[in-house]
């Protein structure tokens, strides 16, 4: 029998007022959340890009594909990936880009990528891939956190966000701080675990993800926890009604969801205006 908490919302407050963020199941302070999202990416990030691929049966591969046709990279244009890890989004942006580059015999356009996250563990484990070599001068790595950006306002084209907005402890203020690098007309998506739309798949889906995720994180990464908060997190993660609204209220326009996977995945896109 799986625990579920409730889904409606992020954050909650508790008796004596202070307001607490929820860490899977938990509900801990945003400082502690940050503390203890870093120890799970820590320790994981050498196996992440494998456990991705046996989680998700290289699904993980077609919704982010996915976003990167919605964002529809141009030739010349500067992407920043928050939460971006080892660099995957970024470097199906920058190729996109030389394959349109390359068609329209664009040469001389530059597009480049910045991976931002909080963690060093992460962006080493990207800097050391082998298939991002070849873009190595194009891409540039930071340390940053996605609630309080290092770049000048109105400074890229396109803004995305992986499987990362449910990590960050202030949701809000990280959309608030994309729609300030965003330039005027700037694309942003959010791509995320979210919620099923078909009851009828649900038992199964928690079956899979409270019994053979975990285990399978203990297997390939020696670490059960940090994917038992990765599933416990996705329970608690507001629904797609309510990520539509706060995307909007953060200033972003024509804000759309589309579901993958019958909604266990969701591309959240919206225009800087
Ligand atoms: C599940 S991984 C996603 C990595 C990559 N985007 C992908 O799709 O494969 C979540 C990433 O969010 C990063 N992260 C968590 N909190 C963050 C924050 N406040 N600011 C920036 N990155 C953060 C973690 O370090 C981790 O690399």
């Amino acid at each position: 029998m799986v625990h579920m908490s409730d889904t409606s919302s992020h954050e909650s407050s508790t008796s004596d007022d202070q307001p607490k963020v929820s860490f899977g199941f938990e509900d801990v302070s945003a400082t502690e959340k940050v503390s203890r999202v870093k120890g799970v990416f820590r320790s994981v990030a050498s196996r992440y890009d494998l456990m991705n691929d046996l989680m998700s049966a290289g699904v993980h591969r077609i919704w982010k594909a996915n976003t990167i046709a919605r964002l529809n990279p141009q030739p010349g244009e500067r992407i920043l990936d928050v939460a971006g890890g080892t660099g995957d989004v970024a470097l199906a942006f920058l190729k996109s880009a030389e394959e349109k580059a390359r068609r329209r015999g664009q040469h001389h356009l530059v597009t480049r990528a910045i991976v931002c996250d909080i963690n060093e563990a992460m962006l080493a484990a990207g800097r050391s891939r082998e298939s991002l070599a070849k873009y190595r001068s194009v891409m540039d790595w930071v340390t940053g956190d996605g609630m309080q950006l290092p770049f000048r306002d109105n400074s890229v084209d396109a803004l995305s966000i992986a499987f990362g907005i449910r990590n960050v402890a202030d949701m809000d203020m990280a959309f608030r701080e994309f729609r300030r690098v965003l330039k005027p007309g700037g694309r942003f998506a959010c791509l995320e675990f979210s919620h099923m739309t078909a009851g009828v798949l649900q038992d199964a889906y928690d079956a899979y993800s409270f019994n053979v995720i975990p285990k399978l994180g203990d297997w390939i990464t020696g670490d059960a926890a940090s994917y038992q908060y990765l599933v416990e997190s996705i329970r608690r993660f507001p629904k797609q009604d309510e990520v539509t609204r706060r995307i909007t209220e953060a200033g972003f326009s024509q804000v759309s969801c589309t579901n993958y996977s019958g909604g266990i995945a969701a591309l959240h896109f919206g225009w800087a205006v």
